[in-house]
């Protein structure tokens, strides 16, 4: 030991050496290498060295104070030996001490050029005990949290840390080697001399060390993330600035695009709202990178913005005679309509406004109604555009979706007007019966507003977002009934009525539209062609059977191609050659132009086109060899009575038919079956036809309880859509002839609803209905009287051709329908009105006496 004892009582002093440290504590059991460069301190290693090595290490208060006093230095410190000594070339001394006790300053003693210290031993106490036991436990496992915080702390010092049991010890190696804790501290550390005290202070400090340690690192572990983030944009950023530099061609480009824009703009009288909202998108558009995404939504916009017709109009024509003209060249008859038209055009011509209500024209298909639009665009002056409404079931799709939706577009409505290209074309609504409604809303709401006069100055879509002037558009609607119209759009619209046309206005379509038409489309201008009437009708009777004329069309169109075949074939080198265009194909529809004139083209082809004219006579019996067998047979109707069938009449959206109804009696128990396709209300009609055949069992020798043992069958063989109560009348006539066993005329048939007392309610569609009769053949047709007042919408060639009976009852019906030789015999002089003559018969009354066309027909054998 250092410290020499000579007394039991008071503690040994010895005089060493002593070095003052700037910022250590050595602590006992501690090995540290210093670093001496003070003058006053090398001297006392100096000393030490030549005594036995042992020097007093204790740190002085402020470790900036160069030359410390005795009062600038602690008192206590730790007795030491110095391991090792080596001199440094630069005058400094490296020294590695051991502390061995720890000792306190009493007294500095006198001496020349270092500090020599009086010092004493301090012997600790509190060192046993079951709570300094627990204290080493929890001092040692704080150690090791510490250590896993502080990565500066060795693998071996904890390792040594678990392994000390001496609580003195542990606490100075723990002091010695924490790194964080300050010098002040240490120094408590060293200078407390109950090791109890110490083990607990230096418990809380690691404690509180560990507790900043923990907020380190979650602090370091943010910082972290922000650092990678941050860099990871700024990488990012610096690779984007690089494509920019490498695609510079595209930004110039881009800056063209926006200069063409602009340019388009001036050319076109945008409204004000138009202009700001394209000037806003345009700043945007500048600001943007060309090739983002949002780049091209907002050029789309523009560019939509741009395209429309911003007051670009064709100049309308107001000659009266002009448009005229133009209507009777393109479509023959339907003088109601043109009238309509001309009108129109007076009125806008005087007021110079779009005021009157939407045209809409209701006919069944083929009738020419989208055709006759296209001629109001010609006769006008205006560019035409159609838009087909048939299964537009979203109101978007009229309105468009707003632009905050992906792939938004604007709606039909402007898309076609950016077709048109003009502010004031005729814009055709098609089939706006055709719209459905179902979840995503009613395209008919949005139409409301198109086509009232009063609201379509601003016509919002919904991608465009800003006002659009429809006023100077002519709205033309089209349905093939009207019961498909939504009422609130009807009630916009004045109803123009196409209806179907008869065979002679047929024939006159064909000859004078068709036939023409259809002949240059199949490149025989040049090529006398004379189709016969006789072929015509032929055509129309046998390969056809519709209201309008499309399928007629068509087959003329076949008839046309099958002749410009023959032609080719037949004298094909010498024709096509004396063809200005020539190539093989002479019989395609663009193989000749127009009625050329031989000596626009030199003479010498002139004379080849002279001499090449040929001539086709196409007549009945040719058609047949064209166009193959018949479609359709002649006449609809049988050509002898039969029992229980009975012709009808119908009326579709495809204009009107027969309606065959078939009846037949099997022994049963009183039931009434119905089968077709039916519409509603058919068997409600069935019913009371039934009832009252019961009521007149007796009249027409039936047994009261007939129908107790019967079984009645009614039947529509035919496979199409019937219209709804119309055939009562004749389903009691084949109920009447299927129980009575009387045939039913064949060249009758008949319309009209009839109540359980028997009399005949008025129906609709007589016009439609007395057509389609003529059209098959018959002959004479049973009428409500309550009808009569539609006669005068028949077309007079279709009256002429028909004996009409008007009828109140059921009993006239037949009487006249049934093949009787002695009506008078069952009904008396019961007898409807026969009207034989072209003219419609004045209201109220004529005399309904006229006896039956031919009085010979009614010589039938009585059953
Ligand atoms: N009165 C007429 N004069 C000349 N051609 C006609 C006449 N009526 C119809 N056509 C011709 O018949 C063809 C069919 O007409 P269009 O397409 O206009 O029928 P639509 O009434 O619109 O039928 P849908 O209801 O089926 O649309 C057209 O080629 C048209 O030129
Ligand atoms: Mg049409």
């Amino acid at each position: 030991m250092f410290f020499k004892n000579d007394g039991a009582d008071s503690p040994v002093r010895a005089q060493i050496p002593a070095l003052p440290l700037r910022d250590i504590v050595v602590f006992p059991h501690m090995v540290s290498q210093l670093f001496v460069g003070r003058e006053k301190s090398i001297a006392a290693l100096d000393e030490a060295m030549s005594r036995d090595k042992e020097i007093f290490l204790v740190a002085q208060k402020n470790a900036r104070t160069n030359d410390p006093g005795p009062d600038e230095i602690y008192d206590v410190g730790t007795v030491g030996t110095i391991v090792q000594l080596l001199r440094l070339a630069d005058g400094t001394v490296k020294v590695l001490v051991e502390g061995r006790q720890r000792a306190r300053a009493k007294r500095y003693l006198p001496s020349r050029n270092y500090f020599l210290v009086e010092v004493e031993p301090i012997f600790e106490e509190g060192a046993e005990g079951v709570e300094v036991e627990a204290l080493i436990r929890s001092v040692q496992s704080t150690f090791e949290v510490y250590a896993k915080l502080n990565k500066k702390i060795q693998p071996e010092v904890v390792m040594s840390v678990q392994s000390i049991d001496d609580p003195s010890k542990l606490s100075d190696t723990i002091a010695a080697n924490l790194p964080t804790i300050k010098l002040a501290e240490r120094y408590e550390l060293l200078s407390a001399m109950n090791v109890k005290v110490r083990l607990e202070r230096l418990y809380q400090l690691m404690q509180g060390e560990i507790e900043i340690l923990q907020v380190e690192k979650k602090i370091r572990s943010r910082v972290k993330k922000q650092m990678e983030r941050s860099q990871k944009e700024y990488y990012l950023n610096e690779q984007m600035q690089a494509i920019q530099k490498e695609l510079g061609g595209e930004r110039d480009e881009f800056k063209n695009e926006i200069a063409e824009i602009e340019e388009a703009l001036k050319k076109k009288a945008l409204s004000a709202e138009a202009a700001t909202k394209v000037e806003k998108e345009l700043k945007k558009l500048r600001m943007m990178h060309p090739t983002s995404a949002e780049a091209t939504v907002v050029r789309n916009y523009i560019d939509w913005i741009v395209s429309l017709p911003w007051g670009d109009r064709t100049a309308e024509t107001f000659d009266l005679s002009v448009a005229e003209q133009i209507l009777e060249e393109d479509h023959f008859g339907l003088e109601k309509c043109k009238e309509r038209i001309v009108e129109y055009l007076a009125v806008q011509a005087l007021t110079g406004q779009l005021r009157s209500p939407i045209l809409c024209f209701v006919g069944p298909p083929g009738v020419g109604k989208t055709s006759i639009a296209r001629s109001i665009a010609r006769a006008t002056g205006r560019k035409f555009v159609r838009l087909s409404l048939g299964g537009v079931r979203d109101e978007a799709e009229v309105r468009g979706h707003r632009r905050t939706y992906i792939g938004a577009l604007p709606g039909k409505l402007i898309q076609s007007l950016k077709k048109a290209g003009t502010q004031n074309p005729v814009f055709l609504l098609d089939e706006i019966d055709k719209m459905s409604t179902d979840f995503r809303g009613d395209p008919a709401s949005a139409l409301l507003e198109v086509l009232d006069p009063e609201q379509n100055k601003a016509f919002n879509d919904h991608y465009l977002d800003l006002d659009y002037d429809l006023s100077e558009v002519m709205f033309i609607t089209t349905a093939n009934s009207l019961s498909g119209i939504p009422i609130p759009l009807r009630d916009r619209m004045e109803i123009i009525e196409l209806s179907s046309y008869t065979e002679i206005e047929k024939l006159a379509i064909a000859r004078r539209y068709l036939v023409p038409k259809t002949k240059r489309d199949c490149g025989l201008v040049d090529v006398d062609v004379d189709v016969q009437d006789d072929a015509l009708r032929e055509v129309i009777r046998h390969y056809t059977r519709e209201a309008g004329v499309r399928s007629l069309e068509r087959q003329v169109a076949s008839l046309m191609r099958k002749l410009a075949l023959r032609v080719v074939k037949e004298h094909g080198r010498e024709f096509v050659r004396a063809t200005p265009v020539g190539g093989e194909d002479a019989s395609s529809s663009s193989g000749l132009p127009e009625a050329p004139e031989g000596d626009a083209l030199g003479p010498d082809v002139g004379k080849a086109r002279a001499a090449a004219r040929l001539k086709y006579v196409i007549d009945r019996s040719e058609v047949g060899a064209l166009l193959g067998v018949h479609k359709y047979r002649d006449v609809r109707t049988d050509d002898h009575d039969l029992v229980g069938l009975t012709h009808g009449l119908s009326v579709s959206d495809f204009g009107g038919d027969i309606l065959d109804c078939e009846v037949t009696v099997v022994a049963g128990k009183g039931k009434l079956v119905i089968t077709g396709l039916l519409e509603k209300g058919m068997e409600e009609s069935a019913q009371a036809a039934l009832s009252y055949i019961r009521a007149r069992s007796s009249v027409l020798g039936l047994d009261a309880d007939f129908y107790q043992a019967k079984d009645l069958h009614v039947h529509f063989p035919d496979f199409v859509r019937k219209d709804g109560p119309s055939a009562g009348v004749t389903m009691a006539t084949s109920m009447a002839s299927a129980l009575t066993r009387i045939p039913v005329r064949h060249d009758i048939a008949m319309t009209g609803e009839i109540t359980l007392r028997g009399r005949v309610m008025p129906i609709g569609g007589l016009k439609e209905k007395l057509i389609a009769a003529q059209r098959n053949r018959i002959r004479t047709v049973i009428i409500p009287r309550d009808n009569q007042k539609d006669l005068k919408e028949v077309p007079e060639t279709v009256r002429a051709e028909l004996r009409i009976v008007l009828v109140e009852h059921m009993d006239e019906v037949l009487r006249e329908a049934l093949a009787l030789d002695d009506p008078a015999r069952l009904f008396g002089d019961r007898m409807g009105q026969v009207v034989t003559y072209h003219d419609v018969p004045p209201e109220p009354e004529l005399p309904s006496t006229d006896p039956p066309a031919d009085p010979g027909e009614r010589d039938r054998p009585t059953v």
